[in-house]
């Protein structure tokens, strides 16, 4: 038994996320997590949300509350979204805790005394009427290479000229929409990643497994331009893990905070803190402190591929700078982007499907389904309408589904409620017994490599292989010439649904407990030899015909969200 540490990139805290957020981290996570359970490996899997900076301060002012209680208002709609779409962390944290105030300052304090941090006076805008200094993309103002009357502080969307907000005519801050706005200086803290550039780099070479998403980023990073710059971690901010504490060597950084990706993967080791502190665990440190037995822990982190320069380079530098004996991530899986219907999902403009709302419709096997069997691994996807109907309708429920239904409703209506005895295996069983256990090697292969694409195609060439068997073994021909041999072909299908349930549990995990009470198999493990698997369930034990398993997806229905999700979002 192995023990896997599985963090996914934590959601920020202002808003809920859609489709497209969840199918990038948290989702593939899961599945992960869920697999490496199954086949019965000590997990812990971390989420949290991501609370600091100016986002969250604007969605907290625009709600008219007090950014402490918006936020934890938001954690907890975040946590039962999370929760309606099973994902299994084993604690979902928030950033905000006071275990990563205090590991963020003490981490920063390493670097400090390692000679890592140094101080910068730079001039930054300043708006009078919000008394605040103004992150670039909160300066609004007209473009001066294309006239564009609304071009942020950091780029313009009309243009795509990268400004700076000094460059910006007749500027005004979002917050107010004040013009009152000055240049004013004000001092920051660099980490200086540039001395590390060479032990990164060493670090990011040694990854020969890696997605190639993820270590060509990565590269480009550590090479881009002058090479590996130094990185301001701090930001003028009342929200946020406050830039001191006892004994820093810093003047003048009163009212100054980390800067939200500073303190934000923070949080991974922080949220097992917060996991022993919640009574859930006992020991966080030999889960990432390698002088305390996490030399032998496998991390594997989930992200989409805009993260992945902080996960290869920010935190890295964080921890190893820090000369403390952190766990480094083992392995990073990135993903490309989920587009929708024909363009991109928007958060500001409502478009696409949210995570709320993609619960209120179908439940949540089915999105995770779809999802999944096409996560954006080698390239962008895109979610039509038309293909999760088709997806949906036909892997789930004319194969998966309609394979149970017939199964149990033939039992029931010629054998009775139990699992029928008599007659033995022939030549066509034991040549499925042995495709499926080809098949699941196969399997168990892909989710190991994080293929999670694969794995789902795999996964569903399990489940046809049972329903051609049944197609073609057919016990309701059999059972009018030879009703044993029709018990014996029977009593294989009802052992293929207890075999489906457990290895499609990652994937589906609604779906697979229905089906595991079905047959009264709750507690059937990983199938570790197919064919025993496959006999498992012996003559007379009692099942019941489940629910239909997944309703079919109408044209109408599929019209109907079509429009719905297609323009703002009220
Ligand atoms: O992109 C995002 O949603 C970020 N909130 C991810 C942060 S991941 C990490 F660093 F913790
Ligand atoms: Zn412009």
């Amino acid at each position: 038994m192995a023990r896997h540490l599985i963090t996914s990139a934590i959601p920020y805290i202002n808003g809920i996320k859609h489709l497209g957020n969840l199918v990038g981290s948290q989702l593939p996570a899961d599945l992960y997590a869920r697999y490496l359970r199954g086949r019965g490996h000590e997990v812990l899997f971390l989420c949290a949300t991501d609370e600091h900076g100016t986002p969250a301060e604007l969605a907290a002012a625009k709600a008219g509350k007090p950014v402490a209680e918006y936020c934890a208002e938001m954690h907890v709609v975040q946590a039962q979204i999370a929760e309606g779409f099973r994902l299994s962390f084993d604690h979902f944290g928030r950033s905000s805790s006071a275990e990563n105030k205090a590991l963020t300052q003490h981490l920063a304090k390493r670097l400090a005394e390692e000679g890592l941090i140094r101080e910068v006076t730079e001039k930054q805008m300043y708006s009078v009427a919000d008394a605040r200094f103004l992150p670039d993309r909160y300066i609004e103002g007209t473009c001066p290479n294309c006239g564009f009357e609304s071009a942020r502080g950091d780029q313009c969307d009309n243009c795509t000229k990268q400004l700076d907000p000094t460059d910006l005519i007749n500027p005004r801050s979002t917050v107010s929409g004040s013009t009152e706005l000055e240049l004013r200086e004000t001092k920051h803290l660099y980490l200086r990643q540039s001395e590390m550039k060479d032990k990164l780099e060493a670090w990011i070479d040694s990854k020969t497994d890696w997605p190639v998403l993820s270590t060509s980023i990565a590269k480009k990073w550590l090479n881009d331009g002058d090479g590996l710059q130094d990185r301001g971690i701090t930001r003028d901010l009342s929200w946020g893990v406050p830039a001191q504490f006892d004994g820093a060597p810093w003047e003048g950084m009163d009212g100054k905070v980390f800067y939200v990706w500073f303190d934000a993967p923070i949080e991974y080791i922080a949220c097992s803190q917060e996991w022993v502190a919640a009574g859930k665990g006992a020991d966080w440190e030999r889960w990432w402190r390698t002088d305390k037995g996490a030399d032998d822990v496998t991390y594997t982190q989930f992200m989409g591929k805009d993260n992945v320069p902080f996960h290869t380079i920010g935190f890295p530098a964080t921890i190893l700078g820090s000369g403390e004996p952190w766990k480094l991530v083992d392995y990073i899986k990135s993903f490309n982007y989920l587009n929708y219907d024909g363009g991109q999902f928007s958060t500001s403009r409502g478009r696409g499907v949210f995570m709320d709302q993609a619960l209120e419709i179908l439940p949540s096997d089915y999105w995770r389904w779809w999802l999944l069997s096409h996560a954006p691994e080698s390239s962008d996807a895109e979610f039509t309408w038309e293909n999760f109907q088709a997806s949906v309708n036909k892997d789930l429920a004319d194969v998966l589904g309609n394979f149970v239904s017939r199964i149990t409703k033939f039992c029931r209506s010629k054998f009775g409620e139990a699992v029928p005895e008599g007659g033995a295996w022939g030549a066509q069983e034991e040549a499925l017994a042995e495709a499926i256990a080809g098949r699941v090697k196969a399997y168990e292969g892909f989710m190991d490599e994080k293929e999670v694409r694969k794995a789902a195609a795999e996964l569903r060439a399990i489940w046809v292989l049972g329903n051609e068997y049944l197609q073609s073994a057919a016990p309701w021909s059999t059972f009018k010439e030879d009703p044993v041999k029709a018990a014996m072909q029977t009593r294989l299908g009802l052992n293929l649904i207890s075999l489906y349930a457990v290895l499609s549990a990652p994937f589906i995990p609604d779906a697979s407990a229905t089906m595991l009470a079905a047959m009264g198999a709750e507690g059937a493990g990983w199938p570790e030899d197919v064919k025993a698997a496959l006999s498992a369930l012996s003559a007379g034990h009692a099942f019941t015909v489940p629910d239909v398993l997944f309703a079919k997806i109408a044209d109408e229905q599929r019209e109907e969200w079509q429009t719905r999700f297609a323009g703002i979002r009220t």
